[in-house]
């Protein structure tokens, strides 16, 4: 019997019984594809047909010890995975072609290589001469990793059986091949079937796997979030163009804490961590100048200070614009719209421009004070006072709300010579160390006391 044919998004992997423009499961335009016809192999079967076997019940409780890990010595890698790579546990590095994910793995491999795993590095992208000069170029000449160029599912999987390795790397999960699977390397079912495969191979066997995905927008490229879902621990490697600095971000994490950053640098000899990315950030900052604000945020489980720039100007334009350059353009919206609803502070017919220094994403709502603060000194025109940092988040009836970890970014703005703190009334802060805290109960507050009647 024929089976029918089936649809897949790329950006999701929702399956589809028929194509449409739109995938319902995750609303993204023209990602459907139509799958070509996996072989249908014993589980096209009915399942009613024969019985299973039961399967052995445990309890909830039991004395099993954590998983092994094994630390790389890369502090900002491993701490990224929850302290170390686990035995036997699947992990997607995802991020866009040429960011440095290549880089990273064949530095992160080395080092475990060293730690004492047997590690293999296959690559279905470089030919293996390739990645011997950029080894050499990394210092990592020495590194007992072994390379492989394939693709070929089937045979990688022939290898790993028999070389027994601990970690393995295959780079990429778009350029594997299954042959049982009719369709192009690349595709949504290639990918889902190559990435099962391996986990697969992963579980039962203690080894662990590491597969690079690119992300890409567009094209038949699937997306790395097919397989997601297949893998304990998913992270994306980000930068911007131009930009030195490389984030690598927990997004999901079976073994440790999500929204867990690391955080290197791309120089000529690979990628370097960085140990206090504050320093970094704020780097570039020069004397306090209107419109720029230093925000004390939290990463995962550490804090982090970054400069916000904002530039508030006249509007030629009949609908002015709102530009947002790192972080998230409606929360730039509520807020504008706090400040004219609730200090009656109006920023129409005004050009709104906010931009995060050095290329950091920020999410956290804690960012709320700081970016207010940024938008009132650049429209006034006058500097904040020297040396201060703020934090806290705006609730649509101006009140602020303290932030979590309050004590860790005062903390760490001490660290860094920071004199002043202004900061939500109610958090558990302690003053102190030569840092002054301000603490205000509301925007208007805050507006009072650092603009003048505002
Ligand atoms: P790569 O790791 O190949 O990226 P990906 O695997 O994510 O596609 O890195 C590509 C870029 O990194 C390339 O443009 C050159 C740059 N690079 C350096 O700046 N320094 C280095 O030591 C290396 C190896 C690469
Ligand atoms: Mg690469």
């Amino acid at each position: 019997m024929a089976r029918p044919a089936s649809f897949s998004c790329t950006a999701c992997g929702a399956q589809h019984a028929k194509w449409s423009g739109r995938c319902d499961a995750c609303g993204e335009w023209n990602s459907i594809v139509q799958d070509a016809g996996l072989a249908p192999g014993p589980a096209g079967r009915s399942l009613g047909a024969r019985r299973g076997h039961a399967i052995a019940l445990s309890d909830l409780d039991s004395d099993e010890r954590p998983p092994p890990r094994t630390a790389s010595g890369m502090e900002e890698f491993d701490r990224v995975l929850g302290g170390g790579l686990v035995r036997s546990s699947a992990i997607l590095v995802g991020g866009d072609p040429g960011i440095g994910k290549s880089t990273l793995l064949l530095q992160a491999a080395a080092r475990f290589a060293h730690a004492g795993l047997k590690t293999l590095y296959v690559s279905g992208e470089e030919a293996s001469a390739q990645i011997r000069m950029r080894a050499r170029r990394l210092g990592l000449a020495d590194a007992p990793v072994k390379l492989a160029s394939a693709t070929d599912l089937r045979d990688i999987l022939t290898t790993l059986e028999a070389e027994r390795p601990d970690l393995v790397v295959i780079d990429s999960i778009q350029t594997m091949w299954a042959d049982n699977v009719d369709s192009a390397p690349g595709s949504v079912s290639q990918v889902r079937a190559g990435a099962h495969e391996l986990t697969a191979l992963a579980k039962r066997s203690g080894l662990s796997v590491v597969l690079v995905g690119h992300v890409t927008k567009e094209g038949q490229i699937a997306g790395p979030r097919v397989v997601e879902h297949m893998v304990d621990t998913v992270l994306y490697f980000e930068g911007e163009r131009g930009h030195q600095f490389r984030i690598l971000r927990s997004v999901k994490n079976r073994f440790g804490p999500a929204d867990e950053i690391g955080v290197f640098e791309m120089t000529g000899a690979g990628l370097a961590e960085v140990p206090n990315p504050s320093a970094l950030f704020l780097g570039e900052r020069t004397q306090p100048s209107p419109g720029s604000v230093v925000f004390a945020g939290i990463e995962g489980t550490r804090p982090l200070l970054v400069e916000l720039q904002a530039l508030v100007a006249p509007s030629p334009h009949s609908q002015p614009r709102r530009s947002v350059v790192g972080w998230d353009g409606g929360r730039l919206a509520m807020i504008l719209a706090v400040l004219e609803a609730r200090c009656a502070i109006p920023f129409a017919g005004l050009d709104v421009y906010l931009n995060v220094a050095g290329g950091l994403k920020i999410g956290e709502p804690a960012a709320d004070l700081a970016v207010a603060a940024a938008l009132l000194s650049a429209r006034e025109d006058v500097a904040l006072p020297a040396e201060t940092v703020i934090f806290g988040e705006i609730s649509l009836s101006g009140a602020l709300r303290p932030a979590p970890q309050t004590e860790n970014r005062l903390k760490e703005a001490r660290k860094l010579g920071f004199t002043a703190a202004i900061a939500p009334a109610g958090g558990k802060a302690v003053a102190g160390g030569g840092l002054k805290l301000m603490q205000l109960a509301d925007l208007t507050g805050f507006v009072g006391e650092i603009f003048g009647a505002g």
